[in-house]
């Protein structure tokens, strides 16, 4: 529920030229029927902990036109999507060169609509083949991405504006290898986790430089998730709290979740062009760096995440602190029904993006996730983040309030 005494900011005030407004989306949770990957054989696999599987998802693959006229409609001048690497590369070493020419269709129709193409190479997904090879945990993951990337550059890379190699590469490692509940589904694996940490680090690299290598010049970068984390030694909720950049030196498990969740990935981050800046909530750990039980009363969202808009303006200033580069915010939304609890959202996370940049950090764009309301992982097609509705039965789609709310705002920078 909205707080009843809430005014939404009217105008966000002047914005740098070329600054990013855009929508996040990515190709699994809206394109629909992508078989050939190893979320698919997640969701289908007996008794998955999936609440259902993607499906149609969206049906993107053969509406993005569709999705495109939203973004127009809005006036916003960016668009983030990803590839689906199984489309692309559906066995080992074959390209589809179809796939490949939907996605160029795809990069044509934004730049007809005047929409900045940020491309994602890896969201989540892997195809079969990877998967069965060891996935993210294969010795050769980051051979097999850039070379995967290479071949995507080399077809799509006068399109592209942007790019990010890898969506969220620290949660790939925790919900695979600690948490269990996504593919591969190993749980307390830390090992693993470290290797795969070690594999996807070597995968951004080496993506990075075939990127560079091929046709096009456009930034590069990780899309990260920026945990606005506080941690308590005490292990209560109202105990004594430390951010994840002013942590006291620990020993244990703290220190070796922070240090592969947070620190590689920021050490990852230095070289890039920008850094991506995902974040949705904030998150309370004790000692151990498990999560502290949220105690009654505090606002949540459909994710069961608390609802904290202004953790974005702390994330920003801190990934731009540790890592020393512009940031562009490539994920930051709200899972609700009340269309009205999102416009507050957007609100209070803008209004702390425009402290930030008014005290002085570089922040070159802002992609609300999502556009539709769509396939999130484990959770099914029930949390809606999306700016527009996508109906289940039809599929069509249809902007709510909050669109023409962010509309707004985005002209008012201009
Ligand atoms: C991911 C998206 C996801 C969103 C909301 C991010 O972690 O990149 O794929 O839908 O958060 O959970």
């Amino acid at each position: 529920m909205i707080a009843p005494e809430f005014t939404p900011i009217a105008s966000f005030g002047h914005v740098p030229d070329g600054f990013l407004w855009g929508v996040a989306t990515a190709a699994h949770q809206i394109e629909g029927g992508n078989t050939n990957n190893d979320w698919w054989r997640f969701e289908h696999a007996p008794g998955s902990s999936v609440a259902e599987p993607s499906g149609v998802a969206c049906d993107s693959w053969n509406r993005w036109r569709e999705d495109l006229d939203l973004i127009q409609d809005m006036g916003l001048n960016a668009y983030r999507f990803s590839l689906e690497w199984s489309r692309i590369e559906p066995s080992e070493g074959v390209f589809d060169d179809a796939a490949l020419g939907r996605y160029r269709d795809m990069l044509l129709g934004c730049r007809e609509r005047e929409i900045k193409a940020c491309v994602t190479f890896h969201h989540f997904t892997l195809p079969l083949w990877l998967a069965d090879k060891g996935g993210v945990d294969c010795e050769d993951f980051a051979p097999l991405f850039a070379r995967y990337c290479g071949v995507a550059v080399g077809r799509l890379g006068d399109l592209i504006d942007v790019a990010c190699t890898l969506n969220e590469p620290s949660v790939v490692g925790m919900m695979g290898y600690l948490l269990g509940g996504w593919p591969p589904g190993v749980a307390g694996d830390l090992a693993a986790y470290a290797r795969a940490t070690d594999n996807l680090v070597a995968a951004h690299r080496a993506g990075a430089d075939a990127l560079r290598a091929g046709p096009g010049d456009f930034p590069i970068g990780l899309a990260l998730a920026i945990p606005d984390v506080v941690f308590h030694p005490d292990g209560t909720w109202d105990g004594p709290g430390y951010r994840v950049d002013e942590l006291p030196p620990l020993e244990g498990p703290l220190n070796a979740i922070k240090r592969l969740m947070f620190d590689a990935w920021i050490e990852a981050a230095r070289g890039d062009d920008f850094v991506g800046v995902q974040t949705y909530s904030e998150v309370h750990m004790g000692p151990d760096g498990q999560n502290l039980p949220i105690p009654e009363g505090v606002r949540m969202t459909q994710m069961s995440w608390t609802y904290t808009p202004e953790a974005l303006g702390r994330a920003v200033r801190l990934a731009a602190s540790a890592t020393g580069v512009p940031v562009i915010v490539t994920e930051n939304g709200l899972a609700t029904e009340d269309d009205a609890e999102r416009v507050e959202y957007i609100s209070r996370a803008l209004a702390a993006l425009r402290a930030a940049m008014d005290d002085g950090v570089d922040v070159r764009g802002y992609f609300y996730w999502s556009l539709l309301d769509n396939f999130e992982w484990a959770e099914g097609y029930r949390p809606k983040f999306g700016l527009a509705t996508c109906d289940r039965e039809t599929l069509d789609r249809a902007p709510k309030p909050a669109a023409t709310y962010y509309a707004g705002i985005v002209a008012s920078s201009r």
